[in-house]
């Protein structure tokens, strides 16, 4: 079986998000009746808003003052599953609220990530503009939280009859591919992610008296040594590309430390 949960981020549980999802799902399973498509109510979750300590980011999630909400429920059935659908409207050209405040409570996965593997795509529902804001961003969040992120899309909703049927074939286009993506192994990272990778992980060292968890997960892992986050062959160029963005990494490390020991200093 393939797990495919579906986040629906509207604060409507029968709205146009749910309902295109929903097509979409109908699609995914014509290609392969073994998908186990469920979904992830956010309106029906009980989600508290972050209260902004940090505490998650610098010493650790299981710090975090909240406790007792379904966040870490939210976070098992991610981890479950194979791949996640984000279906989320447009409002006030961005993501609702509910949907921010799940991926406030998640930053400290930009941190650590963890989410390798998994396949993501984002569905943005919306009235007339502001789609691909939305699906900028949540791809940004799902690259850094380690997804591999295959290219979301928008629907646009429409009472013409014309207008549904190219939104019918759009999902029906799009499920084709996010299959192909479920079912083909991780790429090679792009120069970006490996450039973001080597940048950040040569960075940590010297951030650890800040930033002790992050430092503790990234050494466990191997990744202070390991050329990306996953095992993987670099070619030469990606090598030496690599290889600067270590020194870059260091060079930014060894600024912020500094800046530490004048601010402590008497
Ligand atoms: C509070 C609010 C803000 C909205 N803002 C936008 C917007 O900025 N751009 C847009 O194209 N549509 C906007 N819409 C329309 C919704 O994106 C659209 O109706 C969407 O399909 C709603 O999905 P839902 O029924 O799942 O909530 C907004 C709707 C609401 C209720």
């Amino acid at each position: 079986m393939i797990k495919v949960a579906a986040v629906i981020g509207s604060p409507r549980n029968n709205g146009e998000t749910y309902k295109n999802v929903q097509k979409f799902e109908l699609r995914l399973k014509k290609l392969d009746e073994n998908i186990d498509f469920s979904y992830i109510f956010l309106k029906d979750a009980h989600i508290e808003q972050c209260k902004g300590c940090g505490v998650c980011l610098a010493k650790g999630e299981e710090y975090c003052p909240i406790k007792d909400d379904d966040k870490n429920d939210i976070l098992r059935r991610i981890m479950e599953s194979d791949g996640i659908i984000f279906g989320v409207p447009v409002y006030s050209l961005h993501v609702p609220a509910l949907t921010k405040n799940l991926l406030d409570r998640f930053a400290y996965i930009l941190h650590r990530p963890c989410f390798f593997h998994k396949s993501f795509m984002s569905i943005a529902v919306q009235g007339v503009y502001g789609d691909k804001n939305v699906i900028k961003y949540l791809e940004e969040f799902a690259t850094f939280s380690g997804f591999k992120v295959c290219r979301g899309f928008g629907i646009t909703n429409t009472i013409f009859s014309e207008e549904m049927k190219k939104n019918d074939k759009l999902i029906e286009e799009n499920a084709k591919r996010f299959y192909q993506h479920l079912m083909s192994p991780t790429p090679s990272p792009g120069i970006y992610q490996l450039m973001m990778f080597r940048w950040i992980r040569s960075s940590k060292p010297y951030i650890a008296e800040d930033c002790p968890k992050d430092y503790q997960y990234f050494k466990e892992k191997g990744w202070l040594e390991s050329p990306y986050f996953y095992d993987i062959e670099l070619n030469l160029i990606k090598k030496i590309i690599g290889a600067w963005a270590d020194r870059q990494g260091m060079k930014l490390g060894e600024k912020i430390k500094k800046q530490r020991m004048i601010k402590v200093a008497p």
